[in-house]
Protein backbone atom coordinates (compact mmCIF):
# COMPACT_ATOMS: atom_id res chain seq x y z
CA UNK A 1 0.00 0.00 0.00
CA UNK A 2 2.65 2.52 0.43
CA UNK A 3 3.17 4.41 -2.44
CA UNK A 4 6.47 4.44 -4.54
CA UNK A 5 8.20 1.56 -3.11
CA UNK A 6 7.77 -2.10 -4.98
CA UNK A 7 6.75 -4.52 -2.83
CA UNK A 8 8.78 -7.16 -2.06
CA UNK A 9 5.72 -9.87 -1.94
CA UNK A 10 2.41 -9.25 -3.20
CA UNK A 11 -0.63 -11.45 -2.35
CA UNK A 12 -3.31 -10.94 -4.54
CA UNK A 13 -6.71 -13.05 -4.93
CA UNK A 14 -5.19 -16.15 -2.96
CA UNK A 15 -7.99 -18.96 -2.32
CA UNK A 16 -6.87 -22.22 -0.87
CA UNK A 17 -9.72 -24.95 -0.15
CA UNK A 18 -9.43 -28.81 0.77
CA UNK A 19 -11.81 -31.00 -0.05
CA UNK A 20 -11.62 -29.82 -3.80
CA UNK A 21 -13.48 -27.10 -2.74
CA UNK A 22 -15.32 -28.27 0.05
CA UNK A 23 -13.85 -26.75 2.72
CA UNK A 24 -12.10 -22.89 1.77
CA UNK A 25 -9.63 -22.36 4.26
CA UNK A 26 -8.11 -18.92 2.01
CA UNK A 27 -10.82 -17.36 0.12
CA UNK A 28 -9.37 -14.32 -1.62
CA UNK A 29 -6.60 -12.88 0.46
CA UNK A 30 -4.75 -9.28 -0.73
CA UNK A 31 -1.83 -7.90 0.74
CA UNK A 32 1.38 -6.64 0.15
CA UNK A 33 4.64 -6.40 2.16
CA UNK A 34 6.98 -3.67 1.24
CA UNK A 35 11.19 -4.32 1.51
CA UNK A 36 12.13 -3.78 5.40
CA UNK A 37 8.86 -3.79 6.54
CA UNK A 38 7.10 -5.36 9.74
CA UNK A 39 3.47 -6.41 9.01
CA UNK A 40 1.30 -8.24 11.54
CA UNK A 41 -1.28 -10.87 10.72
CA UNK A 42 -3.47 -11.80 13.18
CA UNK A 43 -7.18 -13.48 13.28
CA UNK A 44 -8.74 -16.54 15.82
CA UNK A 45 -7.95 -19.92 15.63
CA UNK A 46 -8.92 -21.31 12.28
CA UNK A 47 -9.00 -17.55 10.35
CA UNK A 48 -6.61 -19.46 7.98
CA UNK A 49 -3.27 -17.36 8.95
CA UNK A 50 -1.06 -20.57 8.38
CA UNK A 51 -2.74 -21.79 5.20
CA UNK A 52 -1.53 -18.46 3.97
CA UNK A 53 2.30 -18.62 5.20
CA UNK A 54 2.32 -22.43 3.60
CA UNK A 55 0.98 -20.53 0.78
CA UNK A 56 3.48 -18.20 0.49
CA UNK A 57 6.19 -21.07 1.05
CA UNK A 58 4.91 -23.81 -1.21
CA UNK A 59 4.69 -25.59 1.88
CA UNK A 60 0.73 -26.18 1.47
CA UNK A 61 -0.31 -29.74 3.82
CA UNK A 62 -1.35 -32.72 2.20
CA UNK A 63 -5.52 -31.97 0.35
CA UNK A 64 -5.17 -28.21 0.19
CA UNK A 65 -5.59 -26.98 -3.27
CA UNK A 66 -4.40 -23.45 -4.56
CA UNK A 67 -7.88 -22.77 -6.45
CA UNK A 68 -6.54 -19.13 -7.16
CA UNK A 69 -4.77 -16.44 -6.98
CA UNK A 70 -0.45 -15.20 -7.24
CA UNK A 71 1.99 -14.89 -4.88
CA UNK A 72 4.93 -12.85 -6.21
CA UNK A 73 7.76 -12.82 -5.05
CA UNK A 74 10.54 -10.06 -6.21
CA UNK A 75 8.60 -9.54 -9.40
CA UNK A 76 8.11 -13.57 -9.88
CA UNK A 77 5.13 -15.18 -9.46
CA UNK A 78 5.24 -18.57 -7.47
CA UNK A 79 2.57 -20.03 -7.61
CA UNK A 80 3.59 -20.66 -11.87
CA UNK A 81 7.30 -21.35 -11.26
CA UNK A 82 8.44 -24.93 -11.34
CA UNK A 83 9.40 -26.68 -8.02
CA UNK A 84 12.99 -26.59 -8.33
CA UNK A 85 13.40 -23.12 -8.69
CA UNK A 86 10.49 -22.44 -5.82
CA UNK A 87 12.42 -23.94 -3.66
CA UNK A 88 15.92 -22.59 -4.20
CA UNK A 89 14.26 -19.01 -4.32
CA UNK A 90 12.08 -20.09 -0.96
CA UNK A 91 15.08 -21.49 0.61
CA UNK A 92 17.46 -19.24 -0.25
CA UNK A 93 15.40 -16.05 0.07
CA UNK A 94 12.72 -16.11 2.61
CA UNK A 95 13.05 -18.20 5.93
CA UNK A 96 10.16 -19.10 8.15
CA UNK A 97 9.88 -19.47 12.37
CA UNK A 98 7.07 -21.95 13.21
CA UNK A 99 5.19 -22.07 16.55
CA UNK A 100 6.34 -25.00 18.11
CA UNK A 101 10.14 -25.25 17.26
CA UNK A 102 10.48 -28.89 18.15
CA UNK A 103 8.72 -29.81 15.31
CA UNK A 104 11.01 -27.41 12.90
CA UNK A 105 14.27 -29.37 15.07
CA UNK A 106 14.78 -33.28 13.88
CA UNK A 107 15.42 -34.39 17.68
CA UNK A 108 18.58 -37.10 16.05
CA UNK A 109 21.02 -34.57 14.88
CA UNK A 110 22.70 -31.67 17.29
CA UNK A 111 21.84 -28.30 16.97
CA UNK A 112 25.31 -27.94 15.82
CA UNK A 113 24.53 -30.28 12.79
CA UNK A 114 21.33 -28.75 11.66
CA UNK A 115 22.40 -25.27 11.75
CA UNK A 116 25.84 -25.94 9.93
CA UNK A 117 23.51 -28.14 7.29
CA UNK A 118 22.31 -24.78 5.78
CA UNK A 119 25.32 -23.35 5.07
CA UNK A 120 26.92 -26.18 3.74
CA UNK A 121 24.06 -27.18 1.55
CA UNK A 122 22.80 -23.33 0.38
CA UNK A 123 26.15 -21.65 0.37
CA UNK A 124 28.39 -24.84 0.03
CA UNK A 125 31.07 -23.96 2.51
CA UNK A 126 32.91 -27.11 3.97
CA UNK A 127 32.32 -28.29 7.44
CA UNK A 128 35.09 -26.18 9.49
CA UNK A 129 33.67 -22.97 7.74
CA UNK A 130 29.79 -23.71 8.07
CA UNK A 131 30.76 -24.63 12.12
CA UNK A 132 32.92 -21.20 12.46
CA UNK A 133 29.49 -19.37 10.62
CA UNK A 134 27.27 -21.28 12.92
CA UNK A 135 28.93 -20.72 16.46
CA UNK A 136 28.88 -16.80 15.57
CA UNK A 137 24.74 -17.22 14.60
CA UNK A 138 24.22 -19.18 17.72
CA UNK A 139 26.28 -16.37 19.65
CA UNK A 140 24.36 -13.64 17.46
CA UNK A 141 20.59 -15.16 18.60
CA UNK A 142 21.79 -14.95 22.61
CA UNK A 143 22.71 -18.78 23.26
CA UNK A 144 24.95 -18.57 26.35
CA UNK A 145 27.40 -21.24 25.32
CA UNK A 146 27.42 -21.95 21.77
CA UNK A 147 29.86 -24.22 21.67
CA UNK A 148 27.79 -26.50 24.34
CA UNK A 149 24.69 -25.53 22.50
CA UNK A 150 26.61 -26.54 18.89
CA UNK A 151 26.71 -30.04 20.05
CA UNK A 152 23.67 -30.57 22.00
CA UNK A 153 20.36 -32.43 20.97
CA UNK A 154 17.81 -30.21 21.00
CA UNK A 155 15.36 -31.89 23.19
CA UNK A 156 18.23 -30.80 26.00
CA UNK A 157 17.00 -27.16 25.72
CA UNK A 158 14.14 -25.40 27.07
CA UNK A 159 11.56 -23.92 24.85
CA UNK A 160 12.81 -20.36 24.67
CA UNK A 161 16.45 -21.71 23.63
CA UNK A 162 15.04 -24.02 21.02
CA UNK A 163 12.66 -21.08 19.71
CA UNK A 164 16.08 -18.83 19.72
CA UNK A 165 17.78 -21.81 17.72
CA UNK A 166 14.73 -22.11 15.13
CA UNK A 167 15.02 -18.55 14.69
CA UNK A 168 18.59 -18.32 14.06
CA UNK A 169 18.33 -21.17 11.49
CA UNK A 170 15.27 -18.62 9.64
CA UNK A 171 18.04 -15.75 9.38
CA UNK A 172 20.96 -17.83 8.62
CA UNK A 173 21.03 -16.57 5.44
CA UNK A 174 19.63 -13.17 5.80
CA UNK A 175 16.48 -13.86 4.24
CA UNK A 176 14.70 -10.91 2.53
CA UNK A 177 11.28 -12.08 3.90
CA UNK A 178 10.88 -14.45 6.85
CA UNK A 179 7.15 -15.72 8.06
CA UNK A 180 7.11 -16.24 12.01
CA UNK A 181 3.86 -17.78 12.59
CA UNK A 182 2.90 -17.75 16.20
CA UNK A 183 6.57 -18.02 17.35
CA UNK A 184 6.12 -17.24 20.87
CA UNK A 185 2.76 -19.13 21.70
CA UNK A 186 4.55 -22.01 23.59
CA UNK A 187 6.53 -19.47 25.82
CA UNK A 188 6.21 -17.57 29.02
CA UNK A 189 5.39 -14.07 28.96
CA UNK A 190 8.70 -12.83 29.75
CA UNK A 191 10.70 -15.18 27.15
CA UNK A 192 7.88 -14.70 24.44
CA UNK A 193 9.01 -10.51 24.70
CA UNK A 194 12.67 -11.71 24.01
CA UNK A 195 11.94 -13.55 21.20
CA UNK A 196 9.76 -11.01 19.80
CA UNK A 197 12.80 -8.39 20.47
CA UNK A 198 14.73 -10.91 18.76
CA UNK A 199 13.26 -11.82 15.80
CA UNK A 200 12.84 -7.62 15.35
CA UNK A 201 16.21 -6.60 15.84
CA UNK A 202 17.97 -9.38 13.62
CA UNK A 203 15.06 -8.77 10.79
CA UNK A 204 16.06 -5.04 11.18
CA UNK A 205 19.98 -5.55 10.87
CA UNK A 206 19.29 -7.39 7.54
CA UNK A 207 16.47 -5.23 6.77
CA UNK A 208 14.29 -8.38 6.25
CA UNK A 209 10.48 -8.43 6.02
CA UNK A 210 8.59 -9.39 8.22
CA UNK A 211 4.78 -11.42 8.39
CA UNK A 212 4.22 -11.82 11.88
CA UNK A 213 0.95 -13.85 12.57
CA UNK A 214 -0.11 -14.15 16.04
CA UNK A 215 -3.54 -14.50 17.84
CA UNK A 216 -2.87 -11.91 19.92
CA UNK A 217 -3.04 -8.18 18.67
CA UNK A 218 -1.01 -6.72 21.83
CA UNK A 219 2.05 -8.61 21.01
CA UNK A 220 2.38 -6.71 17.55
CA UNK A 221 2.63 -3.21 19.47
CA UNK A 222 5.90 -1.62 18.97
CA UNK A 223 6.38 -4.86 16.21
CA UNK A 224 4.59 -3.92 13.46
CA UNK A 225 4.30 -1.12 11.26
CA UNK A 226 0.54 -2.14 9.71
CA UNK A 227 -1.45 -4.82 10.42
CA UNK A 228 -3.70 -6.94 8.39
CA UNK A 229 -6.74 -8.47 10.09
CA UNK A 230 -7.96 -12.05 9.28
CA UNK A 231 -11.56 -13.34 9.56
CA UNK A 232 -12.89 -16.43 7.93
CA UNK A 233 -10.43 -16.46 4.77
CA UNK A 234 -10.23 -13.07 4.03
CA UNK A 235 -8.64 -9.95 5.37
CA UNK A 236 -11.14 -7.81 6.96
CA UNK A 237 -9.14 -4.75 7.94
CA UNK A 238 -5.90 -2.75 7.05
CA UNK A 239 -4.41 -0.44 9.29
CA UNK A 240 -1.61 1.32 10.29
CA UNK A 241 -2.36 1.39 14.29
CA UNK A 242 -4.65 -0.27 17.02
CA UNK A 243 -5.76 3.02 17.87
CA UNK A 244 -7.72 3.20 14.47
CA UNK A 245 -9.65 -0.24 14.20
CA UNK A 246 -12.47 0.65 12.06
CA UNK A 247 -14.22 -3.09 11.28
CA UNK A 248 -16.49 -4.74 14.29
CA UNK A 249 -14.48 -7.82 14.37
CA UNK A 250 -10.85 -5.61 14.69
CA UNK A 251 -12.74 -3.72 17.37
CA UNK A 252 -13.78 -6.76 18.79
CA UNK A 253 -10.63 -8.53 19.18
CA UNK A 254 -9.22 -5.48 20.83
CA UNK A 255 -12.13 -5.64 23.83
CA UNK A 256 -11.29 -9.37 24.22
CA UNK A 257 -7.32 -9.05 25.06
CA UNK A 258 -6.91 -10.03 28.63
CA UNK A 259 -5.51 -7.57 30.46
CA UNK A 260 -1.72 -7.31 31.23
CA UNK A 261 -0.95 -8.18 35.03
CA UNK A 262 -0.38 -4.86 36.06
CA UNK A 263 -3.43 -3.42 35.11
CA UNK A 264 -6.17 -3.17 37.87
CA UNK A 265 -9.28 -5.23 38.19
CA UNK A 266 -11.56 -2.74 36.90
CA UNK A 267 -9.81 -2.98 33.96
CA UNK A 268 -9.73 -7.22 33.95
CA UNK A 269 -14.30 -6.56 34.70
CA UNK A 270 -14.33 -4.43 31.13
CA UNK A 271 -13.40 -7.29 29.10
CA UNK A 272 -15.48 -8.50 26.48
CA UNK A 273 -15.79 -11.25 24.57
CA UNK A 274 -16.92 -11.45 21.08
CA UNK A 275 -20.38 -13.30 21.11
CA UNK A 276 -20.89 -16.00 19.02
CA UNK A 277 -18.05 -18.18 17.49
CA UNK A 278 -16.53 -18.20 13.76
CA UNK A 279 -17.92 -19.84 10.99
CA UNK A 280 -16.86 -23.91 11.01
CA UNK A 281 -14.67 -24.88 7.49
CA UNK A 282 -17.74 -26.25 5.75
CA UNK A 283 -20.25 -23.41 6.76
CA UNK A 284 -22.01 -21.75 3.34
CA UNK A 285 -21.40 -17.81 3.64
CA UNK A 286 -23.52 -15.36 2.00
CA UNK A 287 -22.70 -11.84 2.34
CA UNK A 288 -19.98 -11.03 5.78
CA UNK A 289 -18.83 -13.93 7.59
CA UNK A 290 -18.95 -11.74 10.42
CA UNK A 291 -22.50 -10.58 10.47
CA UNK A 292 -24.10 -13.12 12.57
CA UNK A 293 -21.63 -12.08 15.63
CA UNK A 294 -21.84 -7.88 14.85
CA UNK A 295 -23.92 -5.80 16.42
CA UNK A 296 -23.87 -3.11 13.90
CA UNK A 297 -24.72 -5.85 11.36
CA UNK A 298 -27.68 -4.49 8.88
CA UNK A 299 -30.10 -6.54 6.57
CA UNK A 300 -27.93 -5.88 3.38
CA UNK A 301 -24.58 -7.25 5.50
CA UNK A 302 -25.94 -10.89 5.15
CA UNK A 303 -27.00 -10.75 1.64
CA UNK A 304 -23.89 -9.49 -0.55
CA UNK A 305 -20.03 -10.08 -0.23
CA UNK A 306 -18.41 -7.18 1.23
CA UNK A 307 -15.40 -5.98 -0.77
CA UNK A 308 -12.20 -4.21 0.93
CA UNK A 309 -12.72 -0.79 0.92
CA UNK A 310 -10.07 1.71 0.52
CA UNK A 311 -10.77 4.27 4.09
CA UNK A 312 -7.09 6.34 3.35
CA UNK A 313 -3.94 5.32 1.59
CA UNK A 314 -2.62 3.49 4.60
CA UNK A 315 -6.58 1.97 5.86
CA UNK A 316 -8.69 -0.31 3.93
CA UNK A 317 -11.89 -2.32 5.57
CA UNK A 318 -14.27 -4.62 4.67
CA UNK A 319 -17.29 -3.36 6.00
CA UNK A 320 -19.96 -1.20 4.97
CA UNK A 321 -20.59 0.21 8.30
CA UNK A 322 -17.61 0.85 10.09
CA UNK A 323 -16.67 2.05 14.00
N1 LIG B 1 -4.35 -30.29 7.13
C1 LIG B 1 -5.59 -29.78 7.10
N2 LIG B 1 -6.65 -30.52 6.66
C2 LIG B 1 -7.90 -30.00 6.60
N3 LIG B 1 -8.21 -28.73 6.94
C3 LIG B 1 -7.21 -27.95 7.39
C4 LIG B 1 -5.85 -28.41 7.49
N4 LIG B 1 -5.08 -27.40 7.94
C5 LIG B 1 -5.91 -26.35 8.13
N5 LIG B 1 -7.17 -26.68 7.80
C6 LIG B 1 -8.35 -25.80 7.87
O1 LIG B 1 -8.05 -24.57 7.21
C7 LIG B 1 -8.57 -23.47 7.94
C8 LIG B 1 -7.48 -22.49 8.23
O2 LIG B 1 -6.52 -23.13 9.08
P1 LIG B 1 -5.19 -22.42 9.58
O3 LIG B 1 -4.33 -23.49 10.15
O4 LIG B 1 -4.62 -21.59 8.49
O5 LIG B 1 -5.76 -21.47 10.73
P2 LIG B 1 -4.95 -20.48 11.68
O6 LIG B 1 -5.53 -19.13 11.48
O7 LIG B 1 -3.48 -20.64 11.42
O8 LIG B 1 -5.35 -21.01 13.12
P3 LIG B 1 -4.46 -21.16 14.47
O9 LIG B 1 -4.50 -19.79 15.12
O10 LIG B 1 -5.21 -22.18 15.25
O11 LIG B 1 -3.08 -21.59 14.10
C9 LIG B 1 -9.23 -24.05 9.19
O12 LIG B 1 -10.61 -24.13 8.94
C10 LIG B 1 -8.63 -25.42 9.31
O13 LIG B 1 -9.57 -26.31 9.87
MG1 LIG C 1 -1.90 -21.35 12.58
Amino acid sequence: MTQNISPILEVKDLAVSFGRGAFPAVRGLDFTLDPGEVVGLVGESGSGKSITAYSILGLLPHGAVLERGTVTFKNQDLTRMAEPKRRELCGRHMGMIFQEPLTALNPVFTVGEQVSEIFRYRLGLNRREAKKRSLKLLAEVGLPNPESAFKSYPHRFSGGMRQRVVTAMALALSPELVIADEPTTALDPTIATQIISLIRDLAAQSQASVLFITHNLRLLIGLAKRILVMYHGLVVEETPGFDQLKHPYSRGLWQALPPEPEQNQKAARRLQPIPGSAPGPGDKIIGCAFAPRCSAAEDVCFKEDIPLTELSPTQRVRCLFPC
